[in-house]
């Protein structure tokens, strides 16, 4: 009622300093006085433990600048996108229309992520997406006001096949969540794998986020590979790790991942996670200043450990700061926005990373060993990854 009222009052203010030929557009920005930044992420199912990192990381960033992006106060909006695919559209559509957000940071899902393209590409608002991998938001649908700051699904799978072969392993099987993400791993999986002289022996899925891996894992068991690498993410990763143990498997097949399988999940998975070796543009264990003082600034706020979503989080905020900042807070200047924004080196804890003409994080990626429910570094297994970005054209 009140900012009803107060924008009412505005609005006469507005009508008498354009009859008097006033001072117009000074009193139209300040009607708009807070940034609208929405959230469509997870916050329940499988992937709620990665959207509440996301957003505990970004608003971190924010809280680094008092709160502000370019001077200007923020308020946020929500929505459980539920990693509902189905929902996708309509969901974005909501913080479009209805909470008419400056700024849209989403999601988690790269099916959900679709939707939400398909709205920011429609309605031309800013969207950062702070984890989904699906490929064509930064190859052939890549777009001006979209901005990626995690990964695309092949990126870390890339550089995974040569360390396996690297260990002697030269028959691999491969397991996923058969979905987008799942998919287009194994597509970095499958040409780095076979590029070091690897073949794959069997490709083996099931649906999301269904976490029934018994019979695969007979199936592997049988299939007798010398390893098994896969994608998996958030609390059925755990659950992945855990029964692959208990079936006996992890004594005779070393498993190996995407380092989603490795991510907020080391207390989860317990001792089955032990030796699991994965590849990643993010450890905890990274010695490096920026890496120590961010995990300690973010426990203290959080009160719990920050993992690779929460690092993509805070870069999407420390992205948007920048942007924000180059235009003074004024979103509507989108070229000088978006120019601020494409020639970003952003210090990560992940160390620094800059983006690429597709709007994609330019990268180094670890290789990581879990020991004592800790990520360790145990070698940069490539560096600086760029996507290929096939089929973009910006314009
Ligand atoms: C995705 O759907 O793109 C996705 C989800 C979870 C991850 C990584 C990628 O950890």
């Amino acid at each position: 009622m009140t900012t009803r009222r107060l924008i009412l009052t505005r609005s006469a203010a507005v009508i008498g300093a354009a009859s008097s030929g006033l001072l117009l557009p000074q009193i139209v920005r300040a009607q708009s006085d807070k940034l609208r930044v929405g959230f469509m992420l997870p916050y329940t199912g499988n992937f709620a433990p990665l959207g509440v990192a996301i957003e505990n990381g970004f608003r971190m960033a924010l809280n680094e600048q008092g709160g502000k992006l370019g001077g200007r106060e923020v308020e946020f909006f929500k929505v459980d996108d539920e990693s509902n695919p189905a929902k996708g559209i309509e969901n974005a559509t909501r913080l479009v229309q209805r909470d008419k957000v400056d700024v849209l940071v989403g999601t988690v899902h790269s099916g959900v992520q679709m939707g939400i393209h398909k709205v920011a590409r429609e309605s031309g608002v800013l969207n950062l997406i702070p984890n989904a991998g699906v490929h064509i938001a930064t190859r052939g649908q890549c777009a001006p006001n979209v901005f990626r700051t995690s990964f695309t699904n092949s990126q870390p799978t890339l550089a995974l096949g040569k360390a396996m072969v690297d260990r002697g392993h030269k028959k691999a099987v491969w397991i996923t969540w058969s979905y987008a993400a799942g998919d287009e791993a194994f597509e970095g999986f499958e040409q780095s794998f076979t590029a070091a002289g690897g073949s794959i022996v069997k490709k083996l899925g099931l649906p999301f986020p269904n976490m029934e891996f018994q019979a695969l894992l007979t199936e592997i068991a049988s299939l007798k590979p010398d390893a098994v690498a896969c994608f998996f993410a958030g609390p059925g990763a755990a659950k992945f790790m855990r029964d692959y143990a208990a079936a006996g498997l992890s004594k005779t097949i070393p498993l190996y991942g995407s380092g989603f399988l490795t991510e907020g999940v080391l207390e989860a998975a317990g001792e089955a996670a032990n030796g699991v070796i994965t590849t990643m543009h993010y450890a905890d264990s990274l010695d490096t200043p920026r890496n120590k003082q961010f995990r300690l600034e973010y426990a203290k706020a959080f009160k719990s450990q920050p993992d690779v979503y929460a690092v993509q989080g805070y870069d999407s905020g420390q992205l948007l700061v920048k942007g924000a900042n180059a235009v003074k807070g004024d979103f509507s200047n989108k070229k000088a926005l978006y120019a601020a924004m494409e020639g970003v080196v952003i210090d990560s804890p992940r160390g620094k990373w800059t983006m690429s003409k597709a709007h994609n994080p330019i990268q180094d990626m670890y290789l990581r060993k879990v020991e004592n429910k800790e990520n360790k570094v145990i070698g940069v297994a490539a560096k600086a990854v760029a996507d290929p970005a096939t089929g973009c054209r910006m314009g």
